[in-house]
């Protein structure tokens, strides 16, 4: 018996069918379109999010056997919030994206109000405009007709999972998991429910939330008229990045991860303990199992990373794809002084500065297209360098997955950067595996996590060069423009 997995990740959604040997029997992707109604906003259509999950699965689902199916797995895009009616299942308005920056006006008003403190205690969060809370405060402020119909009942709350779930089941299921719920700023870290005390500081009903359910067994059946003829239990959820800390097999405290997708984010397992950090990381959770034991995490959340080679192939047009430009940058030695800070959407872990914009710099007569692409991918090694120093355990060899991972130049220059050793496993779609592997727990396909680690392949490990000057001179002009693109907007 196999395993359907759905990545709803932010850009696109991938579709795969991995076999009880973990391995991946088909693959199917469908992108979606980007919203940029304005400077530092972005949005996604509810019902494009759909269409493409849509066909994903089917281009999957295709290359298989569909009754040898067992069950249904969904990760997703955190953070990002969307609105449906109950009944049609319709979206009044665009999702409002994790990576929009509309609210970082709310965010200081309830800073200067005092409530940074006590958010950060109850949700190990921060106030920046990356988590759903103040999203939703912007909604009710600025579309109050629509959200009278969320306070009416009538219109429900929730993340990319809820969502598509709601769809697949046409509307019988509201739910949700700690991993997406805790990245909300209405989820009450320690006590793993929501919070009564922070749905009435971001003014949201707690009726409209998603009800909480464990990360793996069966919570509901997907309904075949609507969902392509298939009726399979949905048995696991996860947001996506603690969705690859499961999928990298990191179940034991101090086993971390990079996922390298349209931003970069580390995550680092902590047990049945709440860490928290004084270097902006975050603290999350992991993963709740079906005995209630809730797994936390600490995070550190890059916002821009693939992005930032999107916009290289999208906005100046100077790649005609990302896989090109590991060759394209390996044409020159070096970046020869110049410097990108991809704060395309502000900044997260570990600088926080919603108001940092990108800086290209060190441009002169010979600057080619080689040495800004070769900077791009420096960008994001030095990105996860600085996560990295915050972390502890930072000094043991990384785990990285996502679609950039299977970039060679830019796993030596992580390398290098790190002074660690950075391994790359055979499966890099090690999101969607983390879902596959949770439905199939919660349905049998797999009876323990040991059985899960088995299925771990190293591809290649990447060593560092011996000599780390030269990394550590890149790192310190890197260090000096991040400084020059704080506070420009
Ligand atoms: O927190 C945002 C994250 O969940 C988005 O991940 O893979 O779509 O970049 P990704």
């Amino acid at each position: 018996m196999s395993v359907l997995a759905i990545d709803a990740g932010t850009t696109g959604v991938t579709a795969v069918v991995v076999t009880p040997e973990g391995g991946i029997a088909a693959k199917g992707y469908e992108e979606f379109r980007q919203h940029f109604p304005r400077p530092g906003w972005v949005e996604h259509a509810p019902e494009e999010i759909w269409q493409a999950t849509l066909s994903a699965v089917r281009s999957a689902v295709d290359q298989v056997d569909a009754s040898e199916l067992r069950a249904v797995g969904i990760t997703n895009q955190r953070e990002t919030v969307l609105l449906w009616d109950r009944e049609t299942l319709g979206s009044p308005r665009r999702a409002i994206v994790w990576q929009d920056r509309r609210t970082a006006d709310i965010c200081a008003r309830l800073r200067d109000e005092g409530h940074e403190d006590r958010v950060r205690e109850l949700t190990g969060l921060r106030l920046d405009p990356y988590f759903s809370g103040t999203k939703l405060v912007w909604l009710a402020e600025n579309e109050p007709r629509t959200w009278a119909l969320v306070e009416e009942g009538r219109y429900a709350v929730g993340t990319v999972d809820s969502y598509l779930i709601a769809r697949m089941t046409r509307g019988l299921h509201h739910v949700t998991d700690v991993s997406n719920a805790c990245r909300t700023l209405l989820f009450d870290l320690t006590t793993g429910d929501w919070s009564d005390e922070l749905c009435s500081l971001f003014g949201v009903p707690r009726d409209a939330l998603p009800e909480l359910v464990p990360n793996w067994g069966e919570v509901a059946t997907t309904d075949p008229r609507t969902f392509l003829d298939l009726e399979l239990p949905i048995a696991g959820i996860a947001g996506d990045q603690q969705s690859a800390l499961f999928g990298q097999t990191c179940f034991d405290p101090g086993d971390a991860k990079c996922t390298y997708g349209t931003g970069s984010f580390i995550l680092t397992n902590t047990g049945t303990t709440l860490e928290r950090s004084d270097a902006g990381l975050l603290s999350t959770a992991a993963w709740r199992g079906p005995d209630g034991e809730l797994t936390y995490a600490l995070e550190g959340a890059i916002f821009v990373t693939g992005a930032a080679v999107q916009w290289l192939r999208d906005g100046l047009q100077i790649v005609g794809s990302a896989a090109e430009t590991a060759a394209i940058a390996s044409t020159v030695d070096d970046s020869d002084g110049v410097v990108f800070v991809p704060a395309l959407t502000g900044m997260g872990a570990p600088h926080w500065d919603p108001h940092a914009r990108g800086l290209i710099i060190g441009l002169t007569r010979g600057t080619t297209r080689a040495h800004v692409v070769r900077a791009t991918l420096e960008a994001i090694a030095f990105e996860v360098r600085d996560v990295l120093a915050t972390m502890p355990n930072g000094d043991a060899p990384l785990r990285v997955d996502g679609g950039a991972s299977a970039n060679d130049l830019l796993c030596q220059l992580q390398a290098d950067q790190l002074g660690l050793e950075v391994r790359r496993p055979e499966l890099v779609e090690t999101t969607a595996l983390g879902a596959a592997f949770l439905a199939g727990l919660g349905t049998g396909v797999w009876d323990s996590t040991d059985e899960l680690r088995e299925t771990w392949q190293l591809d290649r490990a990447f060593t560092p060069t011996a000599d780390r000057s030269a990394a550590d001179a890149a790192h310190g002009r890197w260090l000096d423009a991040v400084e020059r693109a704080k506070g420009w907007a």
